[in-house]
């Protein structure tokens, strides 16, 4: 270990200049116009594992963009781990609100900060910890000491829904055969509060479209007679949630999974500072469901959202228009025993339902996702959080994140295996909005990490 801790300390500056020239790299997946990018990133990533030393490198070929696969089998006696990630990033919008390029990566100081941190898309999520794993690889190999066989698998539809990654599971399932699913595309609550996440969301995403006359019309002349569609999506969809932000679909709660009240209490004693979490929003209160906490509203309950709305004139100056149509982009976050397609069906049969006369409703399903949790009595969590333990001289807190990484609930049905969700970015890195960063403490603690979770795991499943 003492050989691979060297390593990476005097690889350190080497390693941020190739997350640059990755992160340099515009990675959309949800944009066709970015797909060449896409592509280029996968061979930028399959080259990178060449040179690290993994075997069987392979970009292989989906209905969408590309999946690049390498691994290195040690002994067929040791513990096989999968390592999963994405090299795809959210779309940069909106682009005036960054202070520097998206695709241009710099290093800034900040308070949170004070080493620095790399702002780009991507730094974090997922870029910059997907590539601690391939460097922390590098790390072992080049020390001689990889302690189990390795197997990496990363995509560029994560963004998208992971449309075609199900598929390749079931595909090379032989292939891809592990014990356990390792990927860090989640948080720690603070630098000094390590954390280990134990659940995700579920999430159902649906686009509602509300129709009105067939053409838009003069709202002088037509206005008060007929129906406003932006009005009235604007009226269904404040009636979805009620003066408590309880959400009003029927049956929407049925298959919440409840917890005890030990449990809610276990949860609320992680480290979390409202006043804080509010000054740094900038917002004078926090808005949820009651009868919960900050922490449980953004993980244990579920939630509804609209993500974009749209319709109208909304150019510059005053249009006297009253527009023939109205859209929405709605997700709702889910949790436990919820199902992801039963929750669309509910929605879609309400919504269709309080639609008044005078409009007609289109809803459409975008992709969805199951929940998952995962348990802390397993090798691969003590493996973790023994590993943390290490690096940060305290030990993790296992907490339930609000995000969702649908693909993870697959990977237990087809692959029959649990992950270990060890992330190393912050809450407040900023991912999917601009100015996303990744703390250069962030990114080497991981890189340090990893190889240590490989160690404590090979003892442990011995
Ligand atoms: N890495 C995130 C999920 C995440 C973020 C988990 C923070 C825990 C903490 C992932 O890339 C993501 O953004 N997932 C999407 C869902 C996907 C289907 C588009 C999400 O959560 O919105
Ligand atoms: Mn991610
Ligand atoms: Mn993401």
């Amino acid at each position: 270990m003492e050989k691979v801790q060297k390593f990476i300390t005097e690889g350190k500056e080497r390693f941020v200049q190739e997350l640059f020239d990755l992160l340099r790299i515009p990675s959309v997946s949800a944009d066709p116009a970015y797909a060449n990018d896409v592509r280029r990133t996968a061979e930028f990533l399959a080259e990178k594992m060449n040179d690290a030393g993994l075997d069987q490198v392979e970009i292989h070929e989906t209905p969408g963009h590309p999946i690049v696969f390498g691994e290195k089998m040690v002994d067929e006696k040791l513990p096989t781990v999968l390592v999963y990630g994405h090299y795809d990033v959210q779309p940069p919008d909106p682009l005036d609100l960054w202070e520097s390029g998206p695709f241009e990566p710099v290093i800034k100081k900040t308070a949170i900060h004070p080493e620095g941190a790399i702002y780009a898309r991507g730094a974090c999520d997922d870029k910059g910890q997907m590539y601690m794993h391939l460097k922390a690889f590098e790390a072992m190999n080049t020390a001689g000491n990889i302690p189990v066989n390795l197997k990496f698998m990363i995509e560029g539809e994560e963004e998208v829904g992971s449309v075609n990654l199900g598929d390749f599971c079931k595909k090379y399932k032989d292939k891809l055969a592990c014990d356990v699913v390792l990927l860090s595309d989640t948080s720690v609550i603070a630098n000094d509060v390590p954390s280990i996440t134990v659940g995700l969301r579920g999430l159902s995403y649906i686009e509602v479209e509300v129709v009105g006359a067939n053409r838009d019309l003069h709202s002088g002349v037509y206005g008060g007679a007929v129906a406003n569609p932006i009005n009235i999506l604007s009226k269904m969809i404040a009636s979805l949630q009620d003066e408590n932000n309880k959400i009003t679909i029927p049956g929407f709660y049925d298959d919440v999974e409840e917890l005890s009240k030990e449990e809610r209490t276990a949860m609320n004693q992680a480290p979390f500072n409202l006043e804080q979490y509010k000054a740094s929003l900038e917002i004078d209160d926090v808005l949820g469901e009651s009868g919960y906490t900050t922490l449980e509203r953004t993980s244990i309950r579920p939630t509804l959202d609209v993500n974009g709305i749209w319709g109208g004139y909304i150019g510059e100056g005053a249009k006297t228009v009253l527009p023939s149509k109205a859209n929405a982009k709605i997700s709702m976050r889910l949790v436990p025993n919820q199902h992801p397609d039963k929750i669309t069906k509910l929605f879609k049969d309400y919504f269709e339902s309080i639609a008044p006369l005078g409009v007609r409703v289109k809803v459409e399903p975008h992709h969805g996702g199951f929940p998952a949790v995962t348990p802390t009595n397993t090798a691969e969590y003590k493996a973790a959080e023994k590993a943390m333990e290490t690096t940060y001289g305290k030990t993790p807190i296992p907490q339930r994140s609000g995000g969702s990484i649908p693909i993870v609930s697959l990977f237990e049905e087809v692959f029959g295996v649990k992950s270990v969700l060890m992330g190393f970015g912050l809450n407040s890195d900023d991912i999917h909005s601009p100015n996303e960063h990744y703390g250069l403490f962030n990114y080497y603690k991981g890189i340090e990490t990893i190889p240590y979770f490989f160690k404590y795991y090979a003892e442990l499943k011995k």
